[in-house]
């Protein structure tokens, strides 16, 4: 039995394969509606999501299944001190693959050791969220028609985004990627990534606090939001809420083939007013990760 905790857990063929399976569900979802017939998803969120947990059951529901689930600690027996090693045991019972969101680092890993059925981490805490490091690689890929020769920018919280994590890990498995490192001091990306993945890898990185230095080269703009929630302390939040604020005019000198990501929701970080602009691709993102979380439900549950 397989789960999703850590994107590297899934080798890049792999990665490629549900690339390409999520391109053939798009082409043809007639040929998917009854792949799983019978089967039901459980979505166990203990922190608040409106994309990945909806996409999830989306995606189950577009395979024929059905989902259940909560959508916070607080309306689960979390909050009458159940733990992660129970519950994970209990839903096993009542479904036949699990998606779990979490705000400790772990969580989602410990729930596959007492799980009877597929675990998928939805995201924990600052850590990782490997599902949506597949539908931004599905969005590059459908974008750019590869996953290797980019430059790509992160932009906003290094520190706590834990998409970024997960996107660095994977992408640092490419050919020929470089990668632009764009936060203030505070937010920079933890070292145990620098050392580990980008040095230990060998990719070629630069660390600028300045949005504009390095825009001129980047083929992929990942925006993020501040993390408010794994903030300490209310005033640090409010400093460095809009360190970064995307707009039209800052776009002037960017490539006409930019592409633009952000794995939403957005607070302030781009404007209203790069919507409408061609290069904006987060939009269409936040629709290929139903696609792309159907390629994976069917993997994790060995449907042919
Ligand atoms: C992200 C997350 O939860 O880490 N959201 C998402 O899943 N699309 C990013 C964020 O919350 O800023």
């Amino acid at each position: 039995m397989r789960h999703l905790i850590d994107i590297l857990d899934l080798s890049t063929e792999e990665i490629d394969e549900l690339i390409q399976k999520a391109c053939d569900i798009i082409a043809h979802p007639d040929a998917y509606s009854e792949k799983c017939h019978g089967k039901k998803i459980a979505t166990l969120f203990y922190e608040p999501s409106t994309r990945t947990r909806l996409s999830f059951e989306a995606a189950m529901m577009e395979l024929g299944g059905k989902a259940l689930g909560f959508s916070s600690a607080s309306n689960s027996s979390a909050s009458k001190g159940e733990t992660v090693a129970d519950t994970a045991r209990i839903v096993s019972n009542y479904a036949d693959i699990i998606a779990m969101r979490h705000p400790k680092e772990g969580a989602p890993m410990v729930a596959s050791m007492y799980a009877k059925v597929p675990v998928i981490n939805a995201g924990d805490g600052g850590h990782n969220h490997p599902t949506q490091t597949l539908t931004d690689l599905l969005t590059i890929y459908r974008e750019k028609g590869r996953l290797d020769h980019l430059t790509i920018g992160f932009c906003g919280d290094l520190k706590f985004g834990r998409t970024v994590h997960s996107l660095i890990l994977a992408l640092a498995r490419y050919t020929d990627i470089r990668i632009v490192l764009i936060s203030p001091d505070e937010l920079k990306l933890p070292d145990y990534i620098i050392q580990d993945t980008l040095i230990a890898k060998n990719i070629s990185y630069v660390e600028t606090a300045d949005l504009e230095e390095y825009l001129p080269e980047l083929d992929v703009l990942y925006m993020t939001r501040v993390q408010q929630e794994r903030f300490f302390n209310e005033a640090d939040y409010i400093r460095l809420k809009d360190s970064y604020i995307l707009t039209r005019d800052k776009l002037a000198t960017a490539k006409s083939d930019l592409s633009i990501l952000h794995p939403l929701p957005r607070v302030n970080e781009i404007a209203v007013d790069v919507d409408d602009d061609p290069r904006a691709c987060y939009f269409t993102q936040a629709g290929n990760g139903k696609y792309i979380r159907m390629a994976l439900i069917l993997k994790l549950l060995e449907v042919e």
